[in-house]
């Protein structure tokens, strides 16, 4: 049923008021497929979990949100699973199940907002694991000829935060379903990353299971990501930058204590919260809108911002970060 003149603050987890002037749930493929062939000439502006997205202003045409739920067993053998999942399941919820189930893989990923069939499309990451280094494949809709389209990860073109579905194949896809190729037994964990070893050392555990480790990742992001119910965010506001190691070189004439990160192939990736803290903006408030105290990277609403104010401070964190060191942060939420 296609409803006029919706509200979609309680579907953007930074909590901005903005309307759709048509908004329709879609349930299933069959429903999906039948929706874009029946409306050929309305703009129609696809909804997942509204994690990752910023609403400055009203949205014209049809905003469709997705709902296609199920997670199924589709191949398994004594070490392996292939897991289905369809694009409007929650994905903490499918980390959660993986957990039960023991299926290794995501753990590092837990708490991350946002549903299945968006994962792809930024190739979500978090404390050194990809959604690349677990994904088998998805098929997506054509939206023009509603055809359901096979993708593996090749054609996937991920890389940080991208894929193909944000280039070269924006906008023109629908993601459906995702399958995740996932462990049984001898799960490789991943423990490398920021400070995973020491709270699991600090809880006396040096033989973690994927819950150990999911539990470890779960008490980090608790202490410096606000959680979207209580404080209206959309995770990490920008990409971290990659320059050139000269760049890198440089900056460190000035700024000595810059932190780096071999990308591994001659690049250096540097914390966007880091000249976001150091340009003076780490717990920055203007009206509602604000950098949030405990995660530079992180722009919050504490309660009735406008996304056009949010915008506007994000903008001016770009400049001063630009005017200081040289960098344009880009951002990685969508800006509608
Ligand atoms: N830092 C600061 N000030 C701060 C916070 C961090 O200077 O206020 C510096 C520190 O040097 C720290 C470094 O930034 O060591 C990295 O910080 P952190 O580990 O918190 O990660 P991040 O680079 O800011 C990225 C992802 C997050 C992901 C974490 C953990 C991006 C854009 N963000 O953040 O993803 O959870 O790593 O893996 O790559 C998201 O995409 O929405 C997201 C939350």
């Amino acid at each position: 049923m296609i409803q006029p003149n919706k509200s979609l603050q309680a579907y953007n987890t930074f909590g901005v008021a903005s309307t759709a002037e048509f908004f329709v749930e879609i349930f299933d493929r069959v429903e999906l497929a039948a929706f874009f062939k029946a409306h050929t000439t309305e703009q129609i502006t696809v909804l997942g979990g509204g994690s990752n997205i910023l609403l400055t202003q009203n949205l014209s045409g049809i905003v469709l949100k997705i709902s296609l739920t199920g997670i199924e067993v589709v191949e398994e053998s004594p070490q392996e699973v292939i897991l289905e999942v369809q694009a409007g399941e929650s994905w903490n919820d499918v980390v959660s199940y993986c957990l039960d189930q023991d299926y290794g893989g995501i753990e590092n990923l837990a708490l991350i907002p946002g549903q299945m069939g968006t994962a792809p499309m930024q190739n979500i990451g978090a404390y050194g694991v990809e959604l690349k280094d677990v994904f088998d494949s998805c098929v997506a809709m054509n939206r023009e000829t509603q055809e359901f389209e096979y993708f593996d990860r090749e054609a996937c073109a991920f890389g940080y935060r991208e894929s193909v579905f944000k280039q070269k194949l924006k906008n023109k896809y629908v993601i459906c379903s995702v399958r995740l190729r996932l462990t049984k037994t001898n799960h490789r964990l991943t423990l490398d990353y920021g400070s995973i070893k020491d709270v699991l050392s600090q809880s006396g555990i040096d033989n973690p299971s994927i819950r150990d480790v999911a539990a470890a990742v779960i008490s980090i992001r608790q202490s410096k990501l606000p959680d979207p119910k209580i404080l209206g965010n959309s995770g990490s506001f920008f990409k971290n930058p990659i320059i050139t190691k000269k760049t890198a070189d440089q900056l460190k004439v000035n700024y000595p204590q810059l932190p780096t990160y071999d990308t591994g192939d001659g690049q250096q990736k540097i914390p966007a919260a880091w000249l976001i803290e150091t340009a003076g903006y780490k717990g920055f408030r203007q009206g509602d809108a604000g950098v949030h105290k405990h995660q530079a990277l992180v722009l919050v609403n504490y309660g009735q911002a406008t996304g056009a104010e949010i915008w506007r401070l994000a903008q001016s964190i770009q400049d001063k970060v630009e005017k200081e060191f040289g960098i344009r942060l880009m951002p990685e939420v969508n800006i509608y």
